[in-house]
């Protein structure tokens, strides 16, 4: 990945300026992001508005920013001293250029990432690595909220808005650890093998990327084993009389598979 990004950078035709390049930060108040400035690369968010600042370059009749993405190049805004600011469709409602200093203000979405430069007619800057993160929304969590004493149950947190870098769970509020009988499978899933009714409590899947962190919580109820085998053992053995619906009666509670490994 750095090192596609290096090659890409090598790649990049144009004369670049060595020691003089453009700096960025986002603004506040957008603080899930890093809000210092960065002068070679910088994260930010989905939403948030970064200022690219440009350095002196040598004099020009004009002056323009440029996005790199891919095979994609373009000019954001040109400006031409005797004229107004040209900015190009995909940043008219969303980039305010300063005909003073040259900086460019952008309110990010989500194809924004990617290398940025200032350039005159004479000379340009290197480029600029903008990495553009979407923030995680809530995430859900699927699962049983009322599970038997002794069967096996998984939770499944599942991330609606963005891509998680991590992901973790939590118990009535503790970083919960795994065990033989608690098992973390693909990130998303939690798996509890033979559920007790001390596994009843708020688990909470918290998930995390660059520029945010998010988490909901679930209650999940373990039932004592006694209170319902009565009930429902009585109520398979009414229905039994009648052929086939005892088995479907039988595998309703069945523990979930997939993804977890229950073992013996
Ligand atoms: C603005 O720039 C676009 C392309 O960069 C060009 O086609 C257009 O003629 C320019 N408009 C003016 C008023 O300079
Ligand atoms: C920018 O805003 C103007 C006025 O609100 C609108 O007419 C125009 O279509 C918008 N351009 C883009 C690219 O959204
Ligand atoms: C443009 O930049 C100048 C110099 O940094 C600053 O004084 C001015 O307020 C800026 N204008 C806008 C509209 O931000
Ligand atoms: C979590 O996501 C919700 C939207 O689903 C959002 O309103 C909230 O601000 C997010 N929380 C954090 C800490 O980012
Ligand atoms: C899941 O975790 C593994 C190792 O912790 C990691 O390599 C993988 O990229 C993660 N997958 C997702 C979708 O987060
Ligand atoms: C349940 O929790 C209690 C108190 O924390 C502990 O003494 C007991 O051994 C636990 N039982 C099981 C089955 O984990
Ligand atoms: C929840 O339990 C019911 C019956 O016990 C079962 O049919 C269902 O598949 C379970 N749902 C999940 C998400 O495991």
């Amino acid at each position: 990945m750095l090192l596609a990004v290096l090659l890409l950078l090598l790649a990049r035709p144009g004369s670049s300026v060595a020691g003089r390049g453009l700096t960025a930060r986002t603004l506040p108040p957008c603080y899930s992001a890093d809000l210092s400035p960065a002068s070679e690369r910088l994260v930010s968010a989905v939403g948030c508005t970064v200022l690219l600042t440009a350095p002196a370059l040598a004099a020009s009749k004009a002056v323009s920013w440029e996005h790199a993405a891919g095979p994609r190049e373009g000019v954001i805004v040109s400006y031409a001293f005797d004229r107004p600011a040209n900015t190009s469709r995909p940043y008219e409602n969303r980039t305010r250029f300063n005909e003073t200093d040259f900086s460019l203000q952008m309110v990010l979405q989500q194809g924004d990432d990617g290398l940025y430069r200032f350039r005159s007619e004479e000379e340009a800057t290197g480029w600029f690595q903008l990495r553009v993160v979407e923030p995680l929304s809530e995430p859900e969590i699927v699962g049983n909220s009322s599970v038997k004493a002794g069967r096996n149950t998984k939770l499944v947190c599942n991330v609606l808005e963005g891509k998680a870098d991590l992901y973790w769970w939590k118990k009535n509020g503790e970083v919960l650890l795994g065990s033989d009988r608690i098992q973390f499978v693909d990130n998303t899933t939690l798996c509890i093998v033979k559920a007790s009714m001390n596994d009843s409590g708020y688990y909470a899947c918290v998930v995390r990327n660059a520029v945010s962190q998010n988490e909901t919580s679930f209650l999940l109820h373990v039932q004592n084993a006694a209170n319902v085998v009565l009930p429902m053992s009585l109520a398979c053995v009414v229905i039994g009389s009648l052929a086939g619906i005892f088995v479907w009666c039988r595998r309703r509670d069945r523990p979930c598979r997939g993804g977890c490994r229950w073992g013996a």
